[in-house]
């Protein structure tokens, strides 16, 4: 165990543990949560990767950092590849575009952008609408969010299959240290919640399209951020499968799904 924005433990866990490889996913990704507080979302997500970008230095480790869709502005309105510039419009999107830079100060290192992620694990944004739909009430979603919903099983298994590819003599060589990795297309988070609704058999009447500033959120997030990506397929010969059947995947797959008690979504705050 080791808290990462404690350099010294940090460096001492890396002693100690000489990992192959870091995958690295800890952060503060409440985004609203980084909106009040700009300086525990620097110490979250770009301090640490510092401290852990430094601990590696002297190892022969590969870093995998997790990064995000909201290092963009949205104001491209179809997905961005690895090539588009970022424009955070957030404190988390700052934070975490931060974060990037120090996890690339680390030569033997990729940064690996997914998107929305829904999976086994912690209460997210597929599992509240499950939770809702089931219990017979009403589901408010954004129309005006468009991000590209991703599997963290399909992440995992993603990333996996590139850590098959990349060793440290060849990260110097990729085209691109930034990779997108998001299952493949894009849909609103109205349209999100509608799919899961008619998944489970429910009405999509459910689901009630509000804009985001109805709900006066304090992080502003970005309209459209889904992703594409130019270089995943040239390494691992295919792109994630497409969010639709992503969410039927999740749906059928687990037991903690059909666990979900009606209203357990309802103190949902991700992002
Ligand atoms: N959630 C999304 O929709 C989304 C979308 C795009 C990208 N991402 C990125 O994907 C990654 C994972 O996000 P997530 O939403 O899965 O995050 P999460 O559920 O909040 O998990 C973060 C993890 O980091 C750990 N952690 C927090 N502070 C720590 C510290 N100081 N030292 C060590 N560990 C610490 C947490 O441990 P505890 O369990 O002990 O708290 C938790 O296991 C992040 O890089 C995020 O920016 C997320």
């Amino acid at each position: 165990m080791c808290d990462l924005r404690d350099a010294q433990r940090t460096r001492a866990v890396i002693r100690e543990l000489r990992p192959d490889v870091v995958i690295h996913a800890q952060a503060l990704s409440d985004v609203d949560r980084c909106e009040q507080e700009p300086a525990l979302a620097n110490a979250m997500n770009a301090e640490t990767v510092a401290n852990l970008a430094q601990a590696l230095d002297a190892t022969r480790s590969t870093l995998v950092h997790l990064s995000t869709d909201y290092v963009f502005d949205g104001a491209k309105g179809s997905p961005y590849d690895e090539l588009d510039a970022p424009h955070p419009i957030s404190v988390y999107g700052r934070s975490k575009l931060e974060g990037e830079r120090m996890a690339l100060s680390y030569a033997a290192s990729v940064v690996i952008r997914p998107s929305t992620l829904f999976g086994p694990g912690r209460m997210n944004f597929c599992d509240h609408v499950v939770a809702r739909v089931k219990a017979g009430r009403t589901v408010e979603a954004f129309i005006d969010q468009v991000t590209s919903p991703t599997y963290t099983e399909d992440l995992a298994e993603g990333i996996g299959q590139l850590l098959g590819v990349i060793d440290r003599a060849s990260i110097t060589a990729l085209p691109s240290r930034i990779l997108h990795l998001a299952n493949d297309g894009s849909c609103s988070r109205y349209e999100f919640a509608q799919r899961i609704a008619e998944l489970l058999g429910a009405s999509r009447a459910q689901i009630r399209a509000i804009r985001m500033a109805e709900q006066g959120r304090p992080a502003p997030r970005p309209p459209f951020s889904g992703l594409t990506t130019r270089y995943v397929p040239r390494l691992i010969g295919r792109r994630l499968r497409p969010w639709d059947e992503a969410f039927q995947a999740y749906l059928a797959s687990t037991d903690r799904l059909h666990n979900i008690a009606p209203g357990a979504g309802s103190g949902w705050t991700g992002c």
